[in-house]
């Protein structure tokens, strides 16, 4: 029921209209269209019959993808289009040549970091008050060995039931 495509500019009254919902901080119009226009950047946006239900985006730098973000309307939540998105934005950062992703994630947000555990994900450092509107600490978590075939076959078994291939 939701499917996945490239985010492109028509999409961002959207983007920003969830962007202010999800997030204390949102991110601008500017702010997105620079990451849009970045050569080692990937936004993809999930769709369902309702509209615009979710959208993620990574920059790659050499062999490290970051997640820079990642939403899902607050009431398409828990309906597995976050493990699709994320699932398909390691798979976009495998093919820029990524072997590993990392992210920055609020220490009490337990629905994200509960996510990103599904896929491997380990905490490995701790950002002191990064949050600047709250204060509130970062995790820095990593995914280690996302281009080995191991790592492959745990990707499909995460979106086997979500429909989505990632290859
Ligand atoms: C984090 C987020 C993207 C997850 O999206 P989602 O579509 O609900 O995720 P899924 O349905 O694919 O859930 C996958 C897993 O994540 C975890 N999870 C998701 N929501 C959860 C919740 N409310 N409580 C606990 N675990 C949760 C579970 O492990 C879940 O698997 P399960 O449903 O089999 O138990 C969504 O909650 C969101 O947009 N949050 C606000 C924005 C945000 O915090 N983004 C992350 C910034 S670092």
């Amino acid at each position: 029921m939701f499917a996945i495509r490239p985010m492109l500019r028509e999409d961002l009254e959207e983007v920003l209209q969830l962007e202010e919902r999800a997030f204390p901080c949102p991110w601008t119009r500017g702010m997105f269209l620079a990451e849009l226009e970045a050569p080692d950047s990937r936004y993809l946006v999930g769709e369902c019959e309702l509209g615009l239900a979710g959208y993620g985006g990574i920059r790659v730098f050499l062999e490290e993808a970051h997640l820079m973000t990642l939403a899902v309307r607050e009431d398409l939540r828990r309906r597995g289009l976050g493990t699709m998105l994320l699932a398909r934005l390691i798979w976009e950062g495998v093919s820029f040549g990524a072997r590993c992703m990392t992210l920055e994630v609020r220490r009490s947000n337990l629905p994200a970091i509960s996510l990103y555990q599904k896929f491997g994900f380990r905490v490995v450092g701790l950002r002191k008050g990064y949050y600047s509107e709250s204060g509130e600490d970062a995790l820095v978590m990593e995914a280690s060995g996302i281009a080995d075939d191991g790592y492959r076959d745990r990707l499909k078994d995460l979106v086997r039931f979500g429909g989505m291939g990632v290859d």
